[in-house]
């Protein structure tokens, strides 16, 4: 039994092919880049920005959009080649399965659990940073002890059962009301730019990169993996802030990635996924560094506000009314981000419980609702705890630790699937492969370099706790081993989920 055994693309494709399993095919372009710009703007922008730039960047953070923006870019070229020629439900974990081997299917396949449990979770805390600050702009005050920050972030855990109960009850973020979410997003972050302008004083552009500084409170495990390995002081601000500011920031990015689990539901996955990933990634480019300049130009970084940057900067020039409008649409459309991340997060497992990685009986399609509810159930309740007591801070970096160890896999996937299967039709080629892949694997690799040792431990426990499962209970029972049927007419099958 090959560690490295493969799925091969045509039985993936055929999986998906078979009656039972087939989804309604009716996304375009467009429909994605609005799903993508949907999944991709929420808690990074509306709440990093300002943590970034007030501890490690300054007025550059900017340049760390900019950066995180470069990584995610080359990946994103990598993802297009990947899902325009598997176009399989899954995204990077059915990608690997086919080239790098069953091993690596697995880690990624754990990597984005991972990724979408907490990013649900941290977005999750965002949306109840934001409601508090819309509460409060009404005069309502929650107790402490239950809102944002507090001991239980109530909201946050009221949000994710009633999403998960959605979730469960099969009623799928209709394409409509995505697209208004997504619009009310769009001209929220828009109106920030807008009115923002008006409210820019140069003078908090300088400095623009600080001074590097020496600091306690990043040293020990809290100090960046490099600084760690090359025993320099621990230091925030200065050329590293901004590298540490974009490790913290790729955050905001994440998501265009889940454009790829779309595939099956797509009409020309040759053609549109690519267009999707890739405009979607440049219109938030775009939007993040307008952001970025526009609140550190309004307030002084120092004193930008790390929970609820965009509408206290309105807040900061007595801008009450405008603060509150910011915070009433970031509740809004933080809203589909969680939903879009907790269904992505039943995906994958629904995927790798098809293969039998996971244990099948957890892709259990509930008769009359017609989804996973087995998974469902368990995502919601996960998802809920995580974001109710586990302390801000620290969930971001393992999001992100996470999605970039994915885009590592997936880049050096590319390279392995050319080389072993140069017949496949690929609707979209990374241009100068095998570099762009390779400058893509060390870029994520250093942003990961950037992120703080306790976020190293934390991901290497979540990786031995992984290999522990695979060791012990997927390798043997993997559908590509046992060659187990997918046939609806025997037991124990799985069908794919509505959503
Ligand atoms: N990119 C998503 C956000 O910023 C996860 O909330």
């Amino acid at each position: 039994m090959s560690l490295f055994r493969t799925k091969s693309v045509e039985q993936s494709i055929a999986d998906t092919d078979e009656p039972e399993f087939r989804l309604k095919k009716s996304l375009s372009a467009v429909d994605l880049t609005v799903f993508g710009v949907g999944v991709v703007i929420g808690a990074g922008i509306f709440t990093l920005t300002g943590r970034a730039a007030h501890d490690v960047a300054g007025p550059a953070v900017v340049i760390s959009f900019i950066v995180a923006a470069i990584a995610c870019g080359l990946a994103a070229m990598c993802y297009a080649e990947f899902a325009s020629t598997v176009p399989v439900s899954g995204s990077a974990y059915t990608f690997s399965y086919a080239s790098l081997g069953e091993l690596f299917a697995w880690i990624i396949g754990w990597d984005l659990i991972l990724e979408m449990f907490l990013g649900a979770s941290v977005v999750a805390q965002g949306w109840s940073a934001y409601l508090g600050t819309f509460l409060q702009q009404l005069g309502i005050v929650l107790p402490p002890e239950i809102s944002y920050g507090g001991v239980v972030d109530l909201p946050a855990i009221l949000l994710v059962l009633v999403l998960g109960g959605l979730m469960t009850l099969g009623i799928k973020e209709s394409l409509r009301v995505n697209l208004v979410l997504v619009a009310v997003k769009l001209f929220i972050v828009l109106f920030v730019i807008i009115a923002g302008i008006m409210f820019i004083n140069p003078a908090n552009y300088s400095p623009f990169v600080p001074d590097s500084v020496p600091t306690e409170s990043a040293s020990g495990l809290t100090q960046p993996l490099l600084q760690f390995l090359s025993g320099l002081q621990p230091a925030t601000f200065g050329v590293g802030g901004i590298l540490a500011g974009a490790a913290l920031v790729f955050f905001a990015y994440i998501g265009f990635d889940v454009v790829a689990t779309t595939a099956e539901e797509t009409k020309r996955p040759q053609r549109d996924l690519p267009i999707g990933i890739i405009a979607s990634l440049i219109i938030c480019t775009i939007l993040y560094c307008a952001v970025a300049i526009v609140v550190t130009g309004m307030v002084p970084y120092s004193e930008l506000n790390p929970s609820a940057a965009l509408a206290n900067a309105f807040a900061f020039h007595g801008q009450t009314w405008m603060a509150t409008v910011i915070a009433a649409g970031a509740v809004a459309g933080l809203t589909t981000v969680v939903l879009t991340l907790m269904i992505g997060a039943t995906r994958i497992i629904f995927a790798m419980s098809r293969d039998r990685l996971l244990p099948g009986a957890l892709a259990k399609v509930h008769p009359r609702f017609r989804t996973p509810w087995v998974i469902s159930i368990l995502v919601t309740v996960i998802v809920a705890i995580v974001a109710g007591v586990t302390p801000i801070g620290v969930l971001e970096e393992m999001v992100n630790i996470g999605t970039l160890s994915a885009f590592v896999l997936v880049s050096i996937g590319v390279i392995v699937l050319r080389r072993k299967r140069p017949d496949l039709k690929r609707g979209f080629r990374v241009p100068w492969s095998p570099v762009l892949p390779i400058l893509s694997a060390l870029i994520c690799t250093y942003l990961m370099l950037n992120l703080s040792v306790e976020t190293w431990l934390r991901f290497l426990i979540w990786l031995a706790l992984g290999f522990a499962i695979y060791f012990a209970y997927s390798r043997s029972h993997a559908r590509v081993g046992t060659g187990a049927s997918l046939d609806p007419t025997k037991p124990n099958v799985v069908s794919p989920p509505k959503e």
